[in-house]
């Protein structure tokens, strides 16, 4: 079985409320609307893969709990393969406390829980899959050391590597620059990571100009309503994209990043910044309704030029 798209990430529970704006410290406010969804970087990026049509298989930990049980039926739901989704009895389900306000914005505090707990022996368990994969994909809600050893496992057996830095540390690795195909975060993660302000186009093209030297084969920041970025080589890129109005930007990252490893798993000749313009879009669409995986949108749901 050879899997387009194979997620090391993480799974997360998401307790959502909207409310008029966020709180300040020491604050309560009212808020309209509370909701549980399915979140947790990892899996929301897997899942957008998997609705645009990829084969795709998720490599998690969740808690042998309720939230645990029903995030592996999610899973099975939308046609991720779950063979390597471990259930820890020792730790919770991760869980991400969300508030997102009427301007669409949120503010999001994780507790990753059973997460931290996904090491060298779950990858191991999974290498052969992982080793004959199209793409992979990691990011920053498990163990560090769990990201770069999977993102080292697919390049020495040629699969490309999708390495989002979320939520960005300051003094990342260097080793995590040099396993990535392609490095691909958001203005405030670039600025975390460069030390310079990345607030608007110009600086995502220096910024992503200081990201490549590290190491990296190309680099995509994500501008939100101004798109992206592509850096690759000397040749850096601003890919527009058309606005819409947003109802909730949470994950909208994600989706942007799940609609990237499935292109690049199934138009591997494609260039970078063909398939960020489509990614891009897709990623619009998910702005558009509240939640996270129930706002990505499906293959059948988009425009035929999208494939
Ligand atoms: O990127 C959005 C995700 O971040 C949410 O689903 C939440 O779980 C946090 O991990
Ligand atoms: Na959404």
């Amino acid at each position: 079985e050879r899997f387009d798209v194979m997620v090391v990430g993480s799974c997360m529970t998401d307790l959502v409320s909207q409310a008029p704006r966020l709180p300040k410290a020491g604050e309560t406010i009212h808020g309209h609307k509370f909701f549980i969804g399915f979140g947790g970087k990892g899996a929301n990026q897997c899942i957008q893969a998997a609705r645009l049509g990829a084969k795709t298989a998720m490599v998690c930990k969740v808690g042998k709990d309720f939230f645990g049980d029903n995030y592996i039926q999610n899973f099975k739901d939308y046609g991720v393969n779950t063979d390597f989704v471990g259930q820890a009895s020792d730790a919770a389900t991760g869980a991400a406390s969300i508030i997102v306000n009427d301007a669409g914005e949120n503010a999001i505090v994780i507790v990753a829980g059973a997460n931290m707990l996904l090491g060298s022996e779950e990858l191991h368990k999974a290498l052969p899959a992982i080793s004959h994969a199209k793409v992979l994909v990691c990011q920053l809600e498990i163990s560090p050391q769990t990201s770069l050893q999977a993102l080292r496992m697919a390049q020495e057996n040629k699969v490309k590597t999708i390495f989002n830095p979320a939520p960005a540390i300051p003094d990342l690795d260097t080793d995590f620059y040099r396993a990535s195909d392609v490095f691909c975060c958001n203005e405030s993660e670039a600025e975390l990571l460069t030390g310079s302000p990345v607030s608007n186009v110009e600086e995502a093209h220096r910024a992503g100009q200081e990201l490549l030297k590290r190491g990296c084969g190309s680099v995509i920041i994500t501008l939100g309503p101004q798109g992206c970025v592509v850096a690759q080589g000397s040749a850096s890129i601003h890919v527009q994209t058309t606005s819409v109005k947003s109802v909730d930007t949470t994950g909208a990252g994600d989706s942007f990043i799940g609609a990237l490893a499935f292109y690049m798993a199934h138009y591997p000749t494609m260039p970078l910044e063909e398939m960020a313009c489509r990614a891009n879009q897709v990623a619009g669409v998910s702005v558009q309704t509240v939640g996270t995986q129930t706002s990505y949108p499906l293959k059948k749901h988009l425009p035929a030029e999208l494939f």
